[in-house]
């Protein structure tokens, strides 16, 4: 039998810096229950924003045809999906907010088509900050839960840490890592046996 997927947003330009780093965590404690794990780097891949078009309104699909296809092909063979952010400016960096728009089409098969809604799959937010500006992490999660619920993901749990500003900060916030890792076992044994419904 194939182990289920784990699938991990890294959504920051940032080269394994906090969030990614929480991310790792995540994936190891879902990869140590059994489940399989794929990493997809946002600032990585070559995706152009949502031009809403409306495209995707009459056939489910996007009629761009960039990197976002290897994205949509992870996401359909996710059993479960991890986001991990630094919070920019009270949001997510625009990296991982194009990707994001690009989930679009998901939305228009069910609330458009009228497609049957997705199965339901566990998940999780792992979310990093600096601090200094009032608004702490909610707008930043906002666009995460938006897509979680487009998608079908039940948020299991979320990890945030604040007061991380170098790329090695997280390091002085061992309990973050241990919760993500946490995090990421109880993601991985729901991908595996306990299937939501
Ligand atoms: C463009 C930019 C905008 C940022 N905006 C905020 C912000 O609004 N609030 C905040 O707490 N930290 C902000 N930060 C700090 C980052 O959230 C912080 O450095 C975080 O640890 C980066 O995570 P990373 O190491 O995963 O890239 C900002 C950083 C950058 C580069």
């Amino acid at each position: 039998m194939t182990q289920p997927l784990v699938l991990g947003f890294a959504g920051s330009p940032r080269h394994h810096g906090n969030s990614e780093q929480m991310l790792d965590a995540c994936l190891a404690g879902a990869e140590g229950v059994g489940a399989r794990v794929h990493k997809i780097v946002t600032a990585d891949m070559s995706i152009r924003g949502c031009q809403s078009c409306q495209g995707c309104s009459l056939t489910g699909e996007c009629v761009m045809r960039d990197q976002m296809y290897e994205v949509y092909a992870s996401i359909d063979a996710a059993a479960a999906i991890v986001f991990s952010s630094p919070v920019y400016f009270a949001s997510v960096p625009a990296q991982l907010k194009i990707v994001l728009d690009r989930m679009q089409p998901y939305w228009a098969r069910t609330h458009v088509l009228k497609h049957p809604k997705p199965a339901r799959r566990p998940g999780g937010i792992l979310l990093a900050r600096g601090g200094g500006d009032p608004y702490g992490f909610t707008a930043a999660e906002y666009p995460l839960r938006s897509v979680s619920a487009v998608l079908g993901i039940d948020i299991l749990g979320e990890v945030k840490v604040s007061d991380v500003d170098s790329p090695h900060d997280v390091g002085r916030h061992p309990l973050a890592l241990d919760h993500a890792r946490a995090l990421g076992a109880r993601i991985g044994s729901a991908a595996m046996g306990e299937r939501l419904e």
